[in-house]
């Protein structure tokens, strides 16, 4: 049996609290031999800035390359809002996700039926979505240059951003898209401002002519980012695969995960392209939510979006599809028990703390291994 080396990086405020609960997880694999997990922890983020005086070392990144995927948790807090910018502990999972070039990132906005409710969206709306933003990860507003803010003669300030796409950037990008929608609605929409940004219009012509050239068999819509956040709210199931840049899929996938409940709920996975040989690509996993510091500390996190990742890490870098449906559905049959965590708190329901949570998943998960 193959023996996967997954990298553990909890980082800070509820990371580390929610990896615990990939560590059960995980330890049930192992104990029942249906999948072979090494583990190793390592530091990224403030916590390493804490160590290091950086966000990732050059050791950690080397661990990176070297595992077969990455579980990481979440960055940052108010404690290190006065370090140089340059060594936030953002830029760790930046430095990260570039050096890996894992350019695309699956957003899975799903919302279990028990979650209809929870939802600031009325039940008809949500009950049922399965969507999927896919995200591109390593180009666009995050890493264009310049990127700097520089004092102008009258000492005023100047910031500048810079959105950048090549063709080949966005070629792949959309390839993977109409690829996952294949297996899935097969329906795209892509999102762009081809109405004000230059990117936005180089975005929809390569699309257009890969879909042209590659995908005719599937639906392809072209939408504009803005009227894409407000058709999010208005009527979500219209979507299957939505495909967009990096700053516009960082604020959709935010705008998602409300339907799907909370920002407690959505996983998501970065890869990057599939290895010549093995198939496999690099890959790093990660909840979509931030470390939290308002709750961190407290083992009131939901820890939900933290063991979905580790599902999509089953799927997507272990070759362990049917370990990784048995965990969605645990975490289904968990939440239709009533378990819920603050966020997610309904009338009548049970509310329990973090550990509660992944000790009711992993009970579910014996449950079903039988
Ligand atoms: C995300 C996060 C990150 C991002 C932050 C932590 C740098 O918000 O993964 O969505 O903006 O990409
Ligand atoms: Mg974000």
């Amino acid at each position: 049996m193959a023996i996967h080396k997954l990298l553990l990086l909890p980082g800070d405020g509820i990371g580390p609290e929610v990896m615990a609960e990939v560590d059960r997880v995980l330890a049930f694999f192992n104990k029942t031999g249906r999948a072979q997990f090494t583990t190793e922890t390592a530091l990224c983020g403030g916590c390493s800035i804490d160590k290091h005086g950086v966000p990732l070392t050059d050791e950690v990144l080397g661990k990176a390359k070297a595992a077969d995927a990455i579980i990481f948790g979440s960055v940052g807090g108010p404690k290190w809002d006065k370090v140089k910018y340059e060594i936030r502990p953002e830029a760790g999972l930046l430095r990260l996700r570039k050096e890996l070039d894992l350019f695309a990132n699956l957003r899975p906005a799903i919302c279990y039926p028990a979650l209809a409710e929870a939802s600031s969206l009325k039940r008809e709306l949500v009950e049922g979505l399965d969507i999927l933003i896919l995200r591109e990860l390593t180009g666009g507003t995050y890493f264009g240059e310049p990127k700097e803010i520089v004092t102008l003669e009258d000492g005023q300030k100047r910031a500048v951003d810079t959105t950048v796409y090549t063709t080949r950037e966005i070629e792949r990008i959309a390839r993977v898209a109409f690829d996952l929608a294949r297996k899935r609605g097969n329906k795209v929409h892509s999102a762009e401002k081809r109405n004000v940004m230059k990117t936005g219009v180089l975005w929809n012509q390569v699309v257009t002519a890969l879909h042209a050239k590659e995908a005719k068999d599937v639906e392809l819509h072209h939408i504009l980012a803005d009227a894409c956040a407000m058709q999010l709210v208005r009527n979500p199931k219209q979507f299957d695969v939505i495909v967009c840049d990096n700053l516009f899929g960082d604020m959709l996938s935010d705008e998602a995960a409300m339907l799907a409940g909370s920002l407690g709920m959505l996983p998501s996975a970065s890869l990057g392209a599939p290895d010549p040989k093995t198939g496999i690509p690099k890959a790093l996993y990660e909840p979509i939510h931030g470390s939290a510091p308002d709750i961190a500390g407290q083992g009131v996190a939901n820890p939900i979006a933290q063991i979905s990742s580790f599902g999509m890490a089953l799927r997507y870098s272990c070759n362990l599809p049917r370990e990784a449906d048995m965990i969605d559905k645990a975490i289904a049959n968990t939440l239709a028990a009533g378990y819920r965590t603050g966020d997610i708190m309904q009338p009548n329901m049970r509310k329990v703390g973090t550990t509660e949570m992944g000790k009711a998943i992993t009970t579910e998960l014996e449950r079903l291994a039988g």
